[in-house]
């Protein structure tokens, strides 16, 4: 089968990136990335691309490059499904708010409506591709609304997991360390697994595109993310200890990492890793282990997500202790509100928790995030329903600059790792702020010494 025509279903943070890249590196191909959102379309088809809804390096330039050659954004999802020969299905997947599997199993309400709205539509064979990250076995659900719903229509699922990581997406699928495919081992399925290699083989050398069978293909990116996650929550765990017994856990990480058999790689304490990915895959393996009555495999990877949790806590808490255990009317600035640098994504941003836990303390919060508007900060709080938006709005403010930000604050506190915090003028911020001047730095991107030397009272990860 030659492909001519892709669908992708969800316009967000995996399905717009990348199909910028596929319709970039296949002009051949007619890509169509459609969307409910209208407003989120819109900004993907602003003359401006400047002004596209994600943020990501090197994006904008590849979105001017092919959009209306052989990209294009829209909200006319049934036309793209029914135009196409292959339907990416890249919707959002979010832990459960509700009912059975509560906090814990994925959400699939969107996907199944995206079956449904297939099975409805087409009129000609399709193959289907799971981009999403889903629970082990969704392929077959799926797989069963397209059969007993649609019009008689052949359908070939794939697993085709997306591995980019947010602020260095393009660069990821420009060179992916590996292009993940599973099918089914039929002969229609093998030939749907050869028309997606086709694709990729564009750009990407053969050996390195893996094909398997549906599960294995599901189950590695929920494996994937797991063992980066715990890699995390490792060194977090071990940045605690620095704490108490005086060893420096930036030295500790790169005498580790120096190990060929550990590498250098996610090995980074921080306040906690954040991001659509990492605690919802992982919830979903604990509930997924649970399920099949796999108790000691559950708690081993929950394990990780209380880690997390507990060092978002423990920032927090610090911060109170070290302020003489009071911060009521305090003010605090805290530098970035992205989960990461280079992304305009707050989506479990461990700053949205430190800030809420602060705020329970009557704090006041000025943010400054150089890609997070003060509205997303207000709803990123508002989410986690603590306490009345006005009351958000009274104790939470955003700023267009880190000066600002900080100027009176009694204690400055790093949330994100971007890069320009780094040339800021400390001395200046230094005397705007009220003393003794504290700084927080939970990323450890700073020069402590540097810092003290200004006079900063400096508290790092895992560095006394
Ligand atoms: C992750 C996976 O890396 C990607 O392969 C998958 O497809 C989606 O989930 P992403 O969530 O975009 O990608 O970002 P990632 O770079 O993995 O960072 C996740 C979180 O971990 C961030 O909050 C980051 O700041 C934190 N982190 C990362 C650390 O705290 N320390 C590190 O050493 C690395
Ligand atoms: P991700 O990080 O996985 O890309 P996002 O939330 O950024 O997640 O993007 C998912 C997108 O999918 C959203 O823009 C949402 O509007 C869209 N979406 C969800 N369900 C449907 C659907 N049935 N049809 C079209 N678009 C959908």
């Amino acid at each position: 089968m030659n492909i001519k025509k892709i669908c992708c279903i969800g316009a967000g943070y995996v399905g717009g990136p990348t199909m910028t890249v596929i319709a970039q590196k296949c002009p051949h191909i007619e890509v169509t990335v459609v969307d409910l959102n209208a407003e989120r379309i819109l900004a993907w088809n602003d003359e401006n691309v400047e002004n596209i809804p994600i943020y990501e390096p090197g994006l904008s330039s590849i979105v001017a490059e092919a959009r209306g050659r052989n990209l294009f954004f829209s909200t006319d999802v049934e036309k793209a499904i029914d135009e196409a020969d292959i339907i990416f299905i890249s919707v959002n997947t979010p832990t459960k708010t509700y009912g059975k599997g509560k906090n814990m199993a994925a959400d699939l309400k969107y996907i199944e409506l995206c079956a449904r709205q297939i099975a409805k539509v087409a009129k000609s064979d399709k193959i289907v591709v799971e981009k999403s990250t889903l629970p082990v076995r969704t392929a077959e659900a799926i797989k069963s609304i397209l059969d007993h719903t649609g019009n008689g229509v052949q359908f070939q699922i794939l697993s085709n997991p997306e591995f980019l990581a947010e602020g260095t997406a393009v660069e990821d699928l420009l060179h992916p360390d590996r292009i993940l495919i599973g099918g089914d081992r039929t002969p229609e399925g093998q030939e749907a697994i050869a028309a997606l290699v086709a694709v990729y083989a564009n750009w990407v050398d053969r050996d390195k595109i893996l094909t398997t069978n549906v599960w294995s293909s599901e189950l590695s990116k929920l494996t994937a993310n797991a063992f980066l996650a715990q890699r995390i929550s490792s060194i977090n765990a071990m940045s605690e200890l620095c704490e108490k017994t005086g060893a420096d856990v930036n030295e500790v990480a790169r005498a580790i990492g120096m190990d060929s058999r550990i590498g250098n790689k996610f090995l980074k304490a921080s306040v906690g890793f954040g991001g659509s990915c990492f605690q919802k895959d992982i919830l979903n393996l604990v509930y997924i282990a649970k399920s099949y009555g796999l108790h000691e495999v559950a708690d081993y990877w929950e394990q990780v997500i209380i880690m997390n949790d507990h060092q978002k806590r423990r920032f927090s808490n610090k911060i109170v202790q070290t302020l003489y255990n009071t911060v009521a009317d305090k003010k605090i600035a805290f530098l970035g509100w992205a989960f990461k640098k280079d992304t305009n994504d707050t989506r479990e941003s461990a700053a949205i928790y430190v800030a809420d836990a602060l705020i329970n303390e009557q704090a006041k919060i000025a943010v400054f995030d150089p890609k997070v508007s003060e509205s997303k900060v207000l709803s990123d709080l508002n989410y986690l329903q603590s306490r009345s938006s006005d009351e958000n709005k009274d104790a939470i403010s955003s700023l267009d600059s880190a000066y600002s930000a900080c100027k009176n604050a009694h204690a400055v506190a790093v949330l994100t790792e971007w890069d320009e915090f780094k040339e800021y003028d400390w001395t200046k911020i230094y005397e705007s702020m009220q003393k003794p001047a504290f700084i927080f730095d939970g990323r450890n991107i700073l020069d402590k010494q540097i810092l003290e030397k200004i006079g900063f009272v400096y508290c790092g990860i895992g560095v006394l």
